[in-house]
């Protein structure tokens, strides 16, 4: 996994934690890189789960929900530091549509070694779509963060809900809707 995913995990738990609390991690934490990273580097899947198993006890969480939420800050991040490739999207469907064959194919052109996961658009209805996401990484809960970033960037509520494939564990199906005010829940009469 890219260096610049453990860097913005480390921002992200330093927000949440504090500088101290962190250092203290830090030093704790089994990590063969010393918890030094590079955002051009690449650093092992394992180190990844160390640091993720480290901040969700910090943090008193589990960690789909450290990863969801992580997710959310990870794609402003991703959007500040690639704004020549978020820039030009104009609204969340737009970007799902081409998130494999321009942002991640985009992101393989600059960092060769990076591994990116899969999204095939499965089918569109109105403000709807439905998406499938493989990986062998398998990590749904950092999807679905992602993608609830890219509705908060684009400030387009919309529900997300997922479903794993019925056989194979690197599978998933996003079903992804404009949120409306009844749903909400703040319909008036
Ligand atoms: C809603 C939008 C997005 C979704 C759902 C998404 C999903 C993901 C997921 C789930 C991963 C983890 C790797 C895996 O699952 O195998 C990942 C990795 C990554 N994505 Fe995206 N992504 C989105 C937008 C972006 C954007 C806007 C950028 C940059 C412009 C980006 C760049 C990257 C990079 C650099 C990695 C790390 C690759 C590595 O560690 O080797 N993604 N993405």
């Amino acid at each position: 996994m890219k260096g610049l995913v453990f860097i913005s995990f480390l921002e992200f738990l330093e927000l949440r934690l504090g500088v101290p609390a962190l250092e203290e991690l830090l030093a704790r934490a089994p990590l063969a890189s010393g918890g030094a990273f590079t955002s051009v580097g690449s650093y092992p899947d394992e180190e990844f789960g160390v640091l993720l198993g480290a901040g969700c006890a910090a943090l008193g969480t589990e960690a789909p929900e450290t990863l969801e939420e992580f997710g959310i800050y990870l794609f402003r991040r991703l959007a500040w530091e690639h704004e020549e490739l978020v820039g030009g999207y104009r609204g969340v469907l737009e970007l799902l549509r081409r998130l494999d064959e321009h942002i991640h194919a985009s992101v393989k052109a600059i960092h060769p070694d990076a591994e990116v996961p899969e999204f095939e658009v499965l089918r569109e209805e109105g403000a709807s779509i439905v998406l499938e996401y493989r990986s062998p990484r398998a990590l749904e809960p950092l999807a679905r963060g992602l993608l609830r970033g890219c509705f908060e960037h684009f400030d387009e509520p919309h529900t997300v809900r997922s479903e794993p494939h019925a056989s194979d564990p690197h599978r998933f199906t996003f079903f992804i809707d404009p949120l409306t005010a009844a749903a909400d829940g703040s319909a008036s009469a």
